[in-house]
């Protein structure tokens, strides 16, 4: 027998019991003659004692142990003495008395300690990640995401749902990013794409009369990477026929319900908050608000349109917005301070950042001289600061000064310590634009995907050409201002579908080329749908507090897109290459 028992599970009830463990060896501690093992397995440590007056031989051979040997031992549950119980662990009360012990396999000294905490580069984390992964917090995080695997499969089942695979070797899916594409052998020259996410399948199901389905699927994106960013990462995907925003919104609130209540031990209050775009971008500067915290953005542009401050009245009298928001606690900072206050802000595009500190008797700033006691009281009625707070400024088109204050925002709630980081804020933003203008490539780009639907009553904007103006019907679900999910109601119409694909420019036969497919498929009753797909990754990184994507997924790729462990990417042999027809 390999085991009679795991070692995680021995307690008081098995004093004096015959029995057999397998596993690690975790660390050794020699006190003379006696010496004292940790013999660990993916259930826990056992204490186990080599003592030469019980079995010599045990004791011989316990000698030439090292951590990290994987072994299995015989022996006798045996009752700690007093003083040396461990009350955090089940195993705390016991320690196995070793009468026979047998080397399984031997280890090298392993390139970091197999313990809790370490203390070691991520670089070498991941090429020994089979070594980092034997560490007692990262197997808990492989088991909360089984786990929350497993509740959401079954709940979606008990829904109706059924999940269905959709190709990974498929055409290109426009999410936005770069494809990885793939070549094809017998094809030469043509290639297959890696879906970015199985937005068409999931359509052409809705076609296909599957109504509920849904997936637990790896998507493919090249894009730069962050710390919640990885190239391939894990999506639940869900679609729905015969459905409206609240059906679907219903749904996912009832599974989170029940997620956190099952994964976490956690009660969240449904239905969520729901927020609309506009309001995001004005009071937050997001569109995935952090609403953690009560520091808000305001709008000072009525205020200041005439002021003597020209950088403001100019801003104002060329369409753009004056935002403020009060920063607690900053009135005292430093002019150095300031600077990289002003610096950080301009990374988001503010091309200045005004401060106005606040005292008893009234706003200090450089440019105070500018505005009329009226308006400085304004001010500081408006974003309802007080003695102690710094008032910041930003004049700029609406999205620069928004997005520039909100990530001051954040970064206040930071450094201030006004984020409670036990909570879990949800929020459903809702009502997003269609389109947005890209500047850098001058022209409109849908701002989720171009099968995402639009309000009827907007159409008129559609045909005009007044792309600004349509409301889409897509919603994200935002978790501690963290973007965990994104969905629509899509567009069902063929006709629609190429207005749309017309205001993005595409041409009849680029359409054709890309997406011909769908268009064809909606010519045969497409029922109408909507759906949905959360960054799963995502959601068990705030679930484990993890401050990086790469902490929840078992062999994630570095910033740079590479594999420590395999090498990958890597070069292939010519001879592949010639078969496929590429030449570099
Ligand atoms: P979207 O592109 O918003 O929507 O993706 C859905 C969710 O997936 C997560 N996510 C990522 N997680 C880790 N690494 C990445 N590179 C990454 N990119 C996205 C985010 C995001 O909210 N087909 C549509 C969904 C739909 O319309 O139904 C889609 O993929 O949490
Ligand atoms: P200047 O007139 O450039 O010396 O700027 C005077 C003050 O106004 C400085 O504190 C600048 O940071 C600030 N400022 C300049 N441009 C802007 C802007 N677009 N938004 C907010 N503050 C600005």
């Amino acid at each position: 027998m390999i085991r009679t028992h795991n070692c995680g599970e021995l307690d008081a009830k098995a004093f004096s019991e015959e029995v057999c463990l397998s596993g690690w060896i975790a660390s050794r501690r020699d006190h003379g003659e006696i010496i004292f093992m940790d013999l660990r397995d993916k259930h826990g440590i056992t204490q186990l004692v080599f003592d030469p007056d019980r079995s010599k031989d045990a004791h011989h051979k316990a000698h030439g142990l090292r951590n990290e040997y994987c072994v299995r031992v015989k022996g006798k549950v045996s009752m700690r003495p007093e003083g040396t119980v461990n009350p955090k662990i089940t195993t705390g009360e016991i320690e196995v008395e070793v009468k026979g012990i047998e080397v399984l396999s031997e280890s090298d000294t392993t390139p970091f300690e197999v313990k809790d905490d370490i203390a070691v580069a991520e670089e070498l984390r991941l090429k020994y990640r089979y070594l980092d992964l034997r560490r007692a917090p990262m197997q808990e995080k492989l088991r909360v995401k089984h786990k929350a695997y497993k509740y959401i499969t079954n709940f979606l089942d008990g829904e109706g749902f059924i999940s269905v695979e959709t190709p990974m070797l498929t055409k290109s899916t426009p999410e936005g990013a770069r494809d990885y594409i793939v070549p094809s052998r017998i094809q030469q020259g043509h290639f297959y794409a890696l879906p970015q996410s199985p937005q068409i399948f999931k359509q052409l199901l809705m076609v296909a009369g599957i109504e509920k389905y849904f997936q637990i699927v790896r998507c493919f994106r090249d894009e730069d990477l962050r710390a919640d960013r990885q190239p391939e990462f894990t999506q639940l995907d869900m679609e729905m026929s015969f459905v409206e925003q609240d059906d679907v919104l219903d749904v996912c609130e009832r599974m989170f319900k029940g997620l956190f209540a099952e994964t976490l031990g956690r009660e969240i209050e449904i239905p969520f908050r729901r927020m609309d775009h506009a309001e995001a971008i004005s009071r937050y500067g997001s569109d995935k608000p952090d609403t953690r915290f009560e520091v808000f953005l305001h709008d000072l542009t009525r205020a200041v349109e005439e002021s003597e401050f020209k950088v403001f009245r100019n801003v104002c009298s060329s369409g753009g917005k004056v935002m403020a928001l009060a920063a607690p606690g900053y009135g005292d900072i430093s002019r150095k301070e300031i600077d990289e206050l002003t610096s950080f802000v301009g990374g988001y595009g503010a091309k200045g950042l005004a401060y106005f500190k606040v005292e008893e008797d009234g706003l200090l700033s450089p440019i105070a001289k500018f505005f009329s006691p009226d308006t400085l009281r304004l001010f500081r009625e408006t974003t309802g600061a007080k003695p102690g707070d710094m008032i910041f400024m930003v004049a700029d088109s609406r999205e620069v000064a928004c997005e520039a204050l909100g990530a001051l925002r954040l970064s206040i709630g930071h450094k201030k310590g006004l984020i409670d980081e036990d909570a879990f804020n949800f929020l459903w933003v809702v009502d997003f634009p269609l389109f947005r203008f890209n500047r850098d490539e001058q022209r409109w780009v849908s701002e989720h995907h171009p099968f995402t639907g639009f309000r009827e009553e907007d159409l008129d904007f559609l045909e005009k050409g007044e792309f600004s103006k349509v409301r889409s019907l897509s919603y994200d679900l935002v978790l501690n201002g963290s973007e965990i999910g994104s969905g629509s109601i899509r567009i069902h119409r063929r006709d629609l579908q190429q207005k749309v694909f017309g205001a993005l420019g595409l041409g009849r036969e680029e359409c054709e080329r890309k997406f011909g497919f769908l268009l064809e498929a909606f010519k045969y009753g497409p029922p109408p749908h909507g759906g949905i797909a959360f960054g799963m990754d995502r959601i068990i990184m705030l679930f484990t507090k993890d401050q990086s994507i790469r902490e929840v997924i078992p062999f994630p790729k570095t910033q740079k897109g590479t594999c420590p462990l395999t090498g990958a990417p890597s070069e292939v042999d010519k001879g592949q290459l010639r078969e496929l027809g590429i030449r570099f």
